[in-house]
C-alpha cells in the first residue's frame, strides 16, 4: 500500500519525492581558508557563509595519521570558535591534504585498511578536540583505477567510523566532504561514484584552472562555466557528475576568488585564447582577486565580461588577466540555482576584495 502511494506520488508529484529526498540537507555557500594565505581568522566574515573550510591538515606519510603543523595549531584549534563569534550559526569543516600535498602518501594510506583506520581514527579524534563540525579530504588525485577503489573503501569507512562514534558519543555526526576533480573521472579513470553517493554529504566540485600561463601557451577563461566544443569547463563537469549517478543535491560548484595573468606575444590579439608566452605579474601569474581590483585601478585597463563562456578578463600592453569578477560569480551562483545545486564554494575568502564576490554570491542566493 505503502509502496502503490509513493509510486503514485512519484509520477504524478515527482517535484514533493525531490523536496523529500533533499530535506535536511541544508544549502552550502562556502569558503576555504587557506591558512598559507596569512589572512587572520578574525577577519573572515562569516555571516557570508554557511560553511568554512579550515585548509589544510595534513597525513604524516610514516604513521598515517592527520595532523596539524605546529605553526597552525592555534589557528585551527580555535577556528570555530573564531569564526561563530560573528555567525554561531556556521559551520566548520577541517580539510585534508590540498594541491601542494604529496599525492603518493594519501595513495600509500588508502591501500591497507590498517592505515585507513588510523588515518580515519585520528581524523575523528582532531575534528572533535578542535571542535570542527566535520572533515573534508583534499587528495589531488587518485591517479590510477587501484587508488580509485581505495578511495571508495576509505569513504565507506570513514563514514562508518563517523556513524559509529556519533551514535556511542551521542554528538551530531561530523560532516564528511571531499573536494574532487572537475569531472568525475580524472582523465578517463572513473572517480567510485557508489561509495561517494552512499558516504559525503556532498562533492566540492574544483572547476577552477583550466588555463593558466604555467600549463597553456594562450589565454583562457580559467574557471569557464561553458566552453563550447571542449570538456573543459564547470558545466560539463557539473553534467558529468549528474551522468556518473551523484545526485545535483550533493554537489557543490566551486569557483576562483583568484585568475592568472600571462604575457600577451601580440598587444592587438587580447581576447581569449590569444597567444602568450607565460606569466605576467607574478612567478606563476597568480592573482587574487584584491590584487586585480588594485591592478585595474592603478593601470585602468581595458576589462571585458564574456557571458558564452562566463568569465572576466582585463588587459593592458601585453599583460592579460583572466579571472571571475561580480558578473561571473553572478552567472554560476544562478547556474548553480536554476540547477538545483548544493549550494557553491569558493578558493579562497582571503582573496577576495572587501568581501565584494562573497557578497556578490551570497545575495544571488538569496540568504
Ligand atoms: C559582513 O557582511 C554583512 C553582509 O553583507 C555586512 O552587513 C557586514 O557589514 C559585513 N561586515 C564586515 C565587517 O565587513
Ligand atoms: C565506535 O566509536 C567509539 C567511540 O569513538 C570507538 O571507541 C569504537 O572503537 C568505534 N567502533 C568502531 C567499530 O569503529
Ligand atoms: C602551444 O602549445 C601547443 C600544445 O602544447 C603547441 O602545439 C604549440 O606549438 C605551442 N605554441 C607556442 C607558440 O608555443
Ligand atoms: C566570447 O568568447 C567566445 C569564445 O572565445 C567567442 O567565440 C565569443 O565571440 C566571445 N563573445 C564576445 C561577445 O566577445
Ligand atoms: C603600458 O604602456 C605604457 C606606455 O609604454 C606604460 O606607461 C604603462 O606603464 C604600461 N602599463 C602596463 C600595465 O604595462
Ligand atoms: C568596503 O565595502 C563597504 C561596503 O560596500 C564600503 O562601505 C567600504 O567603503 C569599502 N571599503 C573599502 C576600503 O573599499
Amino acid at each position: 500500500m505503502a509502496a502503490k502511494l509513493l509510486i503514485f506520488l512519484f509520477f504524478t508529484f515527482p517535484f514533493l519525492l525531490q523536496f523529500h529526498f533533499s530535506a535536511g540537507q541544508n544549502p552550502v555557500r562556502a569558503a576555504y581558508w587557506a591558512a598559507g594565505s596569512e589572512y587572520p581568522v578574525s577577519s573572515i566574515n562569516s555571516t557570508l557563509f554557511t560553511h568554512l573550510f579550515c585548509a589544510f591538515a595534513d597525513l604524516d606519510p610514516q604513521t598515517n595519521r592527520v595532523t596539524v603543523a605546529s605553526a597552525n595549531q592555534a589557528r585551527f584549534s580555535s577556528f570555530t570558535s573564531t569564526v561563530q563569534s560573528r555567525n554561531p550559526n556556521v559551520k566548520t569543516l577541517l580539510s585534508i591534504g590540498g594541491g601542494s600535498s604529496p599525492p603518493a602518501a594519501f595513495a600509500s594510506m588508502a591501500s591497507q585498511a590498517s592505515s585507513r583506520k588510523s588515518f580515519i581514527d585520528s581524523s575523528i579524534s582532531l575534528a572533535r578536540s578542535y571542535n570542527f563540525h566535520g572533515l573534508d579530504l583534499d587528495w589531488e588525485y587518485p591517479s590510477t583505477a587501484t587508488e580509485m577503489t581505495n578511495l571508495g573503501s576509505l569513504l565507506t569507512e570513514w563514514r562508518t567510523a563517523l556513524n559509529n562514534e556519533s551514535t556511542v558519543t551521542g554528538k551530531p555526526r561530523l560532516l564528511l566532504s571531499a573536494a574532487f576533480f572537475r569531472n568525475s573521472d580524472y582523465y578517463t579513470l572513473l572517480y567510485p561514484i557508489t561509495a561517494i553517493r552512499n558516504s559525503l554529504d556532498w562533492i566540492n566540485v574544483m572547476a577552477y584552472d583550466f588555463y593558466g600561463p604555467g600549463w597553456s601557451n594562450v589565454t583562457g577563461p580559467p574557471a569557464a562555466l561553458y566552453n563550447p566544443g571542449t570538456q573543459v569547463s564547470g558545466d560539463y563537469g557539473i553534467r558529468s557528475w549528474i551522468r556518473s549517478g551523484i545526485p545535483a543535491s550533493k554537489l557543490v560548484l566551486g569557483f576562483p576568488f583568484y585568475g592568472y595573468a600571462w604575457t600577451l606575444l601580440n598587444a592587438n590579439n587580447n581576447g581569449l585564447f590569444a597567444p602568450a608566452s607565460g606569466a605576467a605579474i607574478t612567478p606563476g601569474g597568480d592573482l587574487g582577486y584584491g590584487q586585480i581590483r588594485a591592478f585595474i585601478g592603478q593601470n585602468g585597463p581595458s576589462e571585458v565580461y564574456n557571458a558564452t563562456v562566463v568569465s572576466n578578463y582585463c588587459f593592458k600592453n601585453t599583460t592579460w588577466i583572466g579571472y571571475d569578477d561580480t558578473q561571473s560569480i553572478k552567472a554560476k551562483v544562478s547556474y548553480a540555482k536554476q540547477n538545483a545545486l548544493l549550494g557553491y564554494f569558493a578558493w579562497h575568502v582571503g582573496a577576495d576584495d572587501n568581501w565584494t564576490l562573497s557578497r556578490t554570491a551570497s545575495q544571488t542566493w538569496g540568504a
